[in-house]
């Protein structure tokens, strides 16, 4: 099956890096987009935005990017009008829609993960609480943006969390939490491919989901990545596919779920084994836009195989080329993120395609949060995460020497950006 033309759903960091990765092998439409992706356009295959439904766009592969229109079933609806998809059905996609579900099929599936309750009650959750050591983890059940996690040192500060939560803070999202062990160690993100039966580990990435330095300040959607994680050797991903995410894709089968797009688990490297934190039904954003630079294969030729269940014929093994070099993301957030982002900026640094104004080797600009008046007008800010500055490089010192040295030649009023992205990895 050829594919000329590939639409991707979305208009984050995490679509731009798509579109970027697609543009390689195909003509790119994105849908909504933001007006940084043109730039990304090549000599042979344009990138363009629309806001038309992808419904309406005439397209040879579909690829969904966020989580929120997986969990309404779009993949079902493009599936049934017989088009080729990049992502799961609502059956799947309530891997990460709810996590009580997730839990429930971590148990079934038999995948280490953190003892957990899921409560719509108060006290019920209360008395749970405090069966647990501490520390104390409360999730909203349903999708918050990566925000509705709270790590509580103590049991009261876990408790009026629980309140909070259920009281409405998280509105329906919210109505039941879950109530897990706290658990300690290096976080890792492992992203694969899974076309129904067979799956295809990526690079491995580390996401910087805290917004300060230090990991300080509350939970974001993730202010920074890196990729490899150097402590991961292919040997330790084997074990950790064979631990955690077979048996998750067997489970899914054995529920008559035919998963076919991208599975991410974010794991603890505890002292007692890998965990899996959560499962995730899509690229992270931004591991997508560190993971996808380092990708040797055609994302064109591998994303049609995951959606026309091909993987095994399209990479012999399971396994692909292991990446060549290292990359490093570094989001740069509007002042107030994670909470009322302030917006409609100007900002200074970039070139009339939304490019860097003064390129660096081996960056790009991913664009998120930006908005336009139309050509020939600045860049505005226009959300929470505004762009990331992604570096590829041969060793993952010097992705993180561009990524920073491109982060400095951009800017605006407020912009905010952590200095420690891969700094404790690279400089020890
Ligand atoms: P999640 O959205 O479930 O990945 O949670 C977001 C972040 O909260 C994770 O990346 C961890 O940093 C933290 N977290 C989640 N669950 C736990 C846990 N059981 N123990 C410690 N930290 C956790
Ligand atoms: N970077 C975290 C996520 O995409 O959920």
């Amino acid at each position: 099956m050829t594919t000329a033309r590939v639409c991707v759903v979305g208009s984050g960091g995490r679509e731009h890096a798509l579109a970027a990765a697609l543009a390689t092998g195909a003509d790119v439409v994105v849908t909504p987009g933001n007006p940084g992706m043109a730039g990304s356009s090549t000599p042979e295959h344009r990138v363009e935005t629309t806001p038309a439904p992808p419904g309406e766009i005439d397209a040879d592969l579909y690829v969904i990017g966020p989580e929120v229109p997986l969990v309404g079933g779009l993949a079902d609806r493009l599936r049934a009008a017989g088009r080729r998809v990049v992502g799961p059905g609502a059956d799947g996609a309530r891997l990460e829609g709810s996590k009580a579900f997730m839990k429930e099929v971590l148990a079934a599936a038999r995948i280490p993960t953190a003892r957990f309750g899921a409560f719509t009650e108060v006290d019920e959750a209360r008395r749970f609480l405090r069966t647990l050591p501490g520390p104390w983890v409360v999730k909203t059940d349903g999708l918050a943006a990566g925000k509705g996690v709270v790590v509580a040192s103590t049991l009261a500060e876990a408790e009026a969390d629980v309140e909070a939560k259920l009281g409405g803070a998280f509105g329906e999202a919210g109505r039941r939490v879950v109530v897990e062990e706290g658990l300690a160690g290096p976080e890792c993100s492992l992203l694969a491919l899974c076309d129904g039966r067979v799956v295809v580990p990526m690079a491995t990435a580390r996401d910087f989901k805290r917004v300060g330095d230090g990991d300080h300040g509350p939970n974001t959607g993730g202010m920074g990545a890196f990729g490899p994680v150097a402590e991961l050797e292919p040997a330790h991903v084997d074990e950790l596919v064979d631990v955690a995410i077979e048996p998750l894709v067997a489970e899914l089968r054995r529920r008559g779920i035919d998963y076919r797009g991208v599975l991410y688990a974010g794991l603890m490297l505890t002292e007692g084994g890998p965990r899996v934190l959560e499962f995730n039904v899509r690229f992270g954003d931004p591991e997508a836009q560190v993971v996808l630079p380092l990708l040797a294969e055609d994302p064109v030729g591998l994303l049609g195989a995951v959606a026309d269940g091909r993987l095994a014929s399209a990479v012999p093994g399971a396994r692909l080329e292991p990446p060549a070099g290292a990359s490093v993301c570094v989001v740069l957030a509007a002042e107030g993120y994670p909470g009322h982002p302030r917006t409609g900026d100007a900002i200074s640094g970039l070139d009339g395609e939304g490019r860097l104004g003064r390129p660096v080797e081996g960056v790009t600009v991913h664009h998120a949060g930006t908005a336009r008046q139309g050509p020939g007008e600045p860049f505005r800010t226009a959300g929470g995460r505004v762009l990331g500055i992604t570096a590829v490089a041969p060793d993952l010192a010097e992705a993180r020497r561009r990524a920073y040295e491109a982060v400095g030649t951009v800017s605006w009023a407020g912009a905010r950006h952590r200095r420690d992205i891969a700094e404790a990895v690279v400089v020890g």
